[in-house]
């Protein structure tokens, strides 16, 4: 019995032993490089030597995103296509700008926790946690509060002034990716048939015609 369990031990170390190892990176950088032939999780590595301090810089976040739309709000997502040098780095950032009452409405990142300061205004923020309990984390922020929301679950935010406001936030992955969730269930390419979302929603067709036309 000792002897299984100390086995069991062994493989369970070992296992984590290559776990760690694989998250290890292996080089200083891996500055993207858009055109490599070759397939990997991520993006090839530019060759090192060719690599420039460009490669490292985003310039712009100081300019407000263009809030004029149904939702008044607006993400400028730094990520690895916009900026090489986070290639393999875990990290990605965004500026988050919210007209007057706008709305950064009910999204997840699939590959990323967010960290998100709030600079300016005053924004309700809440995530959902998952099944059976679906509960609402939120919080009424102010200017300097720092809210982290955890990978993969649903959250957003709303500006509650009549002011803009804008946020900063950090993601863990240099590649997040965003679901908003009614874009993605209303406005999929091809539509999710409505027999599928009468169901699911427990609605009448006409209301998810009437979703479906919107997104
Ligand atoms: C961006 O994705 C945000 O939630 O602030
Ligand atoms: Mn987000």
């Amino acid at each position: 019995m000792e002897k299984q369990l100390v086995l069991l031990s062994l493989v369970a170390l070992s296992f984590c032993n290559f776990a760690f190892a694989d998250e290890q990176a292996l080089q200083d950088f891996c500055v993207a490089d858009p055109n490599g032939p070759v397939r990997v999780n991520g993006l090839a590595c530019k060759n090192p030597m060719l690599v420039q301090a460009n490669d490292f810089l985003f310039s712009g976040l100081n300019v407000a995103g263009n809030t004029s739309n149904p939702v008044g709000s607006k993400v400028t997502l730094v990520n690895v296509a916009m900026l090489p040098g986070l290639n393999t780095l875990g990290i990605a950032m965004a500026r988050v700008d919210y007209a007057p009452w706008g709305l950064n409405p009910p999204h997840l990142h699939p590959r990323a926790t967010e960290i998100f300061t709030l600079i300016e205004g005053s924004v309700l923020v809440g995530f959902v946690t998952s099944n059976p309990e679906n509960h609402l984390i939120s919080k009424i922020l102010k200017k300097g509060d720092v809210f982290v929301f955890p990978k993969g679950l649903i959250h957003f935010q709303q500006n509650l002034g009549n002011g803009h406001a804008m946020a900063i936030s950090g993601l863990s992955n240099q590649n997040p990716g965003i679901v908003t969730v009614a874009n993605a269930v209303f406005g999929s390419n091809p539509d999710i048939s409505s027999e599928v979302l009468t169901k699911a929603f427990q609605v009448d067709k006409h209301i998810i015609d009437q979703l479906q036309s919107k997104f």
